[in-house]
């Protein structure tokens, strides 16, 4: 059976067969964000709904209740209320799997009020079900995905240990379903955001790709597939349009529109009737069976499973409080240390201090005793008598002793100057500097005035107050205050007032100093300025 998804440029409706392009082939749904990929995810739930296509919509966001208005779909939710026909837990995510493929509903699976954690977990034991169930239930059903490059990422963001192993299950079952799923009969839709940031398997097993507006990487990509006069469209292409890939030639639809309002940009209404009785005597069997089969044969099973598991939560406790008491060290010789190489500036600072007064004095002396000598030697010359040699030396001996200081002088400059360049090669700190340098550059990439301003304000003498009208603009009062807000929000400036009048004050060398301290608490004062200057000249030119 054939669904409509939208029509071509030439006027032919673009319709996709379910059996050979969902199933068969798998459709992956790519495009940046706000281009229309979960509008036509939507659609194409409508379209199977209206042709008695059994799916589960794999909801994230909870953009899909919405399809309630005028289709049979039970909305599986965890945690909330609203539209909600059947409120799951973690623990239930195995039974309703099963139940969703027995009682062959049509399901949105609203995961957007759990937590990561809970999703993750959710997701992980529901894909291993859905897969292992549809093997034996054998009626054709559709899985769609939307946020793909969320649910399985190429690489994962997330750093809590428990998370990323249910990422990892999650991933492991959709990548089984992408590649083998066909054969049980699982029709596989996803839609994601980054070709280049989303797992490889979950978007290369589709054969049809239906591309909405990209750029960067994934533009330079796309290019390459498909012919050159409509590359040169993709980057224009305006929310429900797309080029489609995967069949003879690529072609540009336009998706047609949805019969259900789309997203959270929804009015109230009156949800279709959905008879669920059948579905809840089925939950009720699958949970009256796993508690018998628990209570019966598995108890031992379950017993061992529970010893076992307390045995390496043991472990693990033991490691994390080994671990725990290894990091307490670790930090404690860390501030230690940092504490000593603060003293050790601290002290170069005030010899640095002490030496330059020395220096000054010896030139003074230089001069005085230059001219005290000339005095004596003539004196002496005239009167005829012989000079105490005593004074002389001890002349000399001060000279000296001031030549010493202003060489240790020059030493300790040059110890200070080491210590500056050692910071500024440091690797955090260089890596810091480039992050502040692509920012700033953002910054000045953007449109309109925030550039200008950003330039005026990073000006600004940091010990001053100024207000919204000091800013030199030719747009609104307002939109410099929205501006002003937002370099605030980033630490660039900072509210201040002045005379009871709320102003902002520039704190562009507190940011940067912030930043670098943050990766090198010890960086000296001299490094610091030179990176602030280096940042400035970068902004004002
Ligand atoms: N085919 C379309 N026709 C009309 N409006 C659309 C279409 N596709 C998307 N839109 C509008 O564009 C906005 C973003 O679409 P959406 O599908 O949510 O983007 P995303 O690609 O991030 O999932 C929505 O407000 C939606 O109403
Ligand atoms: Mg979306």
């Amino acid at each position: 059976m054939k669904i409509r998804i939208g029509v071509r440029r030439d006027g032919k409706p673009f319709e996709l067969d379910v059996r050979e392009y969902l199933i068969n082939s798998g459709l992956a749904i790519i495009g940046k964000r706000g281009v229309g990929k979960s509008y036509l995810v939507g659609l194409i739930a409508e379209r199977l709904s209206e042709i008695g296509q059994q799916f589960v919509l794999v909801d994230i966001m909870g953009q899909y209740y919405t399809l309630k208005q005028k289709y049979p779909v039970i909305v599986v939710s965890m945690g909330k209320e609203e539209y909600a026909d059947f409120k799951v837990t973690v623990d239930m995510a195995e039974d309703i799997a099963k139940v969703i493929l027995e009682s062959g509903q049509s399901v949105v699976l609203d995961l957007s009020y759990a937590t990561m954690l809970d999703q993750y977990r959710f997701m992980a034991s529901f894909f291993k079900a859905f897969y292992d169930t549809a093997r034996e239930v054998r009626r054709p059903v559709v899985l769609i995905i939307d946020e793909i490059h969320r649910i399985t990422p190429e690489r994962s963001m997330i750093k809590l240990r428990e998370v990323a192993e249910y990422q990892n299950k999650v991933a492991y079952w959709v990548a089984e379903i992408a590649r083998t799923g066909r054969k049980h009969g699982i029709g596989y839709v996803v839609a994601g955001q980054r070709e280049a940031e989303t797992a490889k398997t979950s978007l290369t097993q589709c054969e049809i790709q239906i591309n909405f507006k990209v750029t960067g990487v994934d533009f330079e990509n796309l290019r390459r597939k498909i012919p050159q006069e409509i590359a040169n469209e993709v980057k224009n292409f305006k929310a429900g349009e797309a080029v489609v890939l995967g069949f003879d030639e690529e072609f540009v639809i336009k998706v047609d529109k949805r019969k259900t309002p789309h997203g959270g940009e929804t009015p109230v209404f009156t949800p279709v009737e959905v008879d669920i009785s059948s579905f809840l005597k089925l939950v009720e069997k699958i949970e009256k069976s796993a508690e018998e089969s628990e209570r019966g044969r598995d108890l031992p099973r379950r017993v061992k499973e529970l010893e076992s598991s307390i045995v390496d939560m043991k472990k693990r406790l033991a490691e994390l409080e080994e671990r725990n008491k290894q990091l307490e060290e670790e930090n404690k010789r860390l501030r230690s240390e940092i504490k000593a190489r603060d003293e050790r500036i601290k002290k170069l600072e005030d010899d640095l201090a002490t030496a330059s007064e020395l220096g000054r004095k010896l030139e003074r002396i230089k001069e005085v005793s230059t001219a005290v000598v000339d005095a004596i030697t003539e004196f002496a010359e005239e009167v005829g008598i012989e000079l105490y040699p005593s004074d002389i030396a001890e002349l000399i001996r001060r000279v000296r002793e001031l030549e010493q200081k202003v060489e240790m002088y020059e030493a300790t400059e040059r110890e200070r100057k080491y210590l500056v360049d050692q910071a500024l090669s440091d690797v955090a700190v260089k890596q810091t500097i480039r992050e502040m340098e692509s920012y700033i550059r953002e910054l000045l990439g953007v449109r309109g005035a925030l550039p200008d301003i950003f330039r005026q304000v990073v000006r600004f003498d940091p010990d001053t107050v100024f207000f919204v009208k000091d800013v030199d603009t030719t747009v609104t009062e307002s939109t410099v205050r929205s501006y002003l807000r937002k370099l605030e929000g980033i630490g660039i400036i900072a509210e201040a007032s002045l005379h009871g009048k709320r102003g902002f004050r520039n704190t562009f060398y507190a940011w940067v100093n912030t930043k670098l301290r943050k990766v090198k608490a010890t960086i000296p004062d001299e490094a610091v300025d030179k990176v602030y200057d280096q940042l400035r000249e970068m902004i004002i030119g």
